[in-house]
């Protein structure tokens, strides 16, 4: 699931960051709309097809909100406090919009559905709700609001995968970009209200995915990013043509060019398969990391979440994955305080850590979710203290880990892909590894650039980011 600007990757998006994108030259367009983003990079990719589909509308998008004639939220439901964060923004535009008469406010994303009713009949909070699979009817809801009208779509598809649709890449780097290339979720992960925010899985056909990926290269992008809630279960079968299933979707994106690199995210344990571990090895320019969550070390946690895999299928899986791709990095999610989770499932979540040796992880405390199979089934019973405890637990842990892991880099060399000046210093380089790694690096008399490769030796870290040099 897909997280902030381009220029920030997804792992920061994954902490819900707001995300306000705007067109470069937005005076092109007679009309402008503002867009914050929340959640996963999946909805950041979204907000990318929104601008798109407005964008022939005659609308630019703007980074300032007082330029706008229309706001747009595309909101998240992952956890309570994403929902929280949507509601603050809300009550200070519906403020704004007392000052503004005219000025359209729309809710779009994974809380469309749910909140409806509420928001735009009860509350009056905004004038148009459209849901995940509903944003080419965009331009109509506008109109209708434009006339007074309350404008709602939040019907969920089975087919639309806005595969014709090209994301307008906006206050992106010019070097990394991602590409949707399926849609929904069929698995039932009990805590998860994905399945019912964003419906049905579908695949989009690959000739529209290796086309864009194409567009992208052309345009001077290195790197792009297949996204999926659950990349591993893509198949796309059409009347009369092969289905292809993810290894030879993601062996066809990186047969483009050995020069642009394909990642991917996110991966479901028991849907990764041997194929495409080894299409990893295959390819050099296909990344060796892998996003792969556990959610808890625990079996019996496990089963309750209905991930349906146990704690030691999950560790063979990693040593599979080290034994095919030795180098490979790996990252998780976890989840503290799931429905009855004891301290003696907490041991084990910390022991799955310590086993996977993972490069990153994403923790969360469990946040129980309005119609998911835990808030019908389980009681939400560990207190908030215990989860925040453990979460700080196990973020102490990864922290670690990651430190001593990234001291372990100091003395190698890396190919790094250059995506922009360091935040810090413009006389420092940031890019990253095949593993996903932060690395900065002073620019050199050497003629670089974004997108440039450089083979970058390691001198040192900052525990979370590698520091390093050019070498020649
Ligand atoms: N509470 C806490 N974390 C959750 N996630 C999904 N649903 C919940 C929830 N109800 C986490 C999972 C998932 C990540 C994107 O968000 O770890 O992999
Ligand atoms: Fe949610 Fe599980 Fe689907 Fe991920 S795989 S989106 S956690 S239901």
């Amino acid at each position: 699931m897909l997280l902030e600007s381009q220029t920030k990757d997804i792992n920061e998006a994954r902490q819900g960051e707001v995300y306000a994108p705007f067109e470069k030259d937005p005076n092109k367009y007679e009309k402008k709309f503002y867009i914050e983003s929340y959640g996963c990079q999946m909805n950041f990719n979204d907000s990318e097809i929104v601008a798109s589909i407005l964008h022939r509308d005659g609308f630019g998008a703007t980074k300032y909100m007082e330029e706008a004639s229309l706001i747009l939220l595309n909101t998240c439901s992952i956890r309570e406090k994403a929902e929280q964060t949507v509601r603050n923004r809300l009550q200070i535009f519906r403020s704004y919009k007392k000052e503004r008469p005219g000025l359209l406010i729309g809710v779009l994303g994974c809380m469309a559905e749910r909140l409806k009713s509420k928001w735009l009949e009860e509350e009056k909070l905004v004038d148009i709700v459209v849901g995940p699979d509903a944003y080419r009817s965009l331009p109509a809801l506008v109109a209708e609001a434009e006339g007074g009208q309350k404008a709602v779509n939040v019907l969920l598809s089975r087919e639309e995968t806005y595969s014709d649709i090209s994301p307008v890449r906006l206050d992106s780097n010019g070097v990394s970009a991602f590409i949707s290339i399926m849609r929904g979720c069929n698995n039932m992960c009990t805590f998860c209200v994905v399945p019912f925010t964003r419906g049905r899985e579908r695949s989009r056909p690959p000739q529209s995915i290796l086309k864009e990926a194409q567009d992208m290269l052309d345009r001077g992008y290195r790197e792009v990013t297949l996204l999926g809630q659950n990349v591993d279960s893509y198949y796309h079968t059409e009347n009369g043509k092969e289905p292809v299933n993810f290894a030879q979707l993601l062996e066809m994106t990186a047969q483009l060019s050995p020069l642009l690199r394909v990642r991917f995210s996110t991966s479901h344990p028991k849907d990764i398969t041997d194929e495409v571990l080894h299409t990893m090895a295959k390819y050099p320019n296909i990344c060796k990391y892998i996003h792969l969550p556990v959610q808890s070390g625990s079996t019996r946690i496990l089963q309750l979440m209905n991930r349906t895999y146990t704690r030691e299928w999950y560790l063979k899986k990693i040593d599979h994955i080290r034994q095919i791709i030795p180098e490979c990095a790996i990252s998780s999610d976890i989840i503290t305080g799931f429905c009855t989770e004891t301290e003696a499932d907490h041991e084990d979540t910390l022991s799955v850590m310590r086993y996977s040796r993972y490069d990153l992880s994403y923790m969360f405390a469990y946040s129980e979710r309005p119609g998911t199979l835990a808030q019908r089934r389980y009681e939400d019973d560990v207190p908030e203290t215990v989860k925040k405890q453990r979460l700080n637990e196990i973020i102490a842990l990864q922290t670690a880990m990651t430190r001593e892991n990234h001291l372990t880099d100091i003395g190698k060399t890396f190919e790094v892909l250059i995506e922009s000046e360091s935040r810090r210093s413009k006389e420092h380089w940031s890019g990253r590894n095949s593993q996903n790694k932060v690395v900065v690096f002073p620019k050199n008399e050497v003629h670089t650039g974004k997108g440039d490769y450089v083979q970058v030796r390691i001198t040192d870290t900052t525990g979370a980011t590698l520091l390093g040099e050019i070498v020649s």
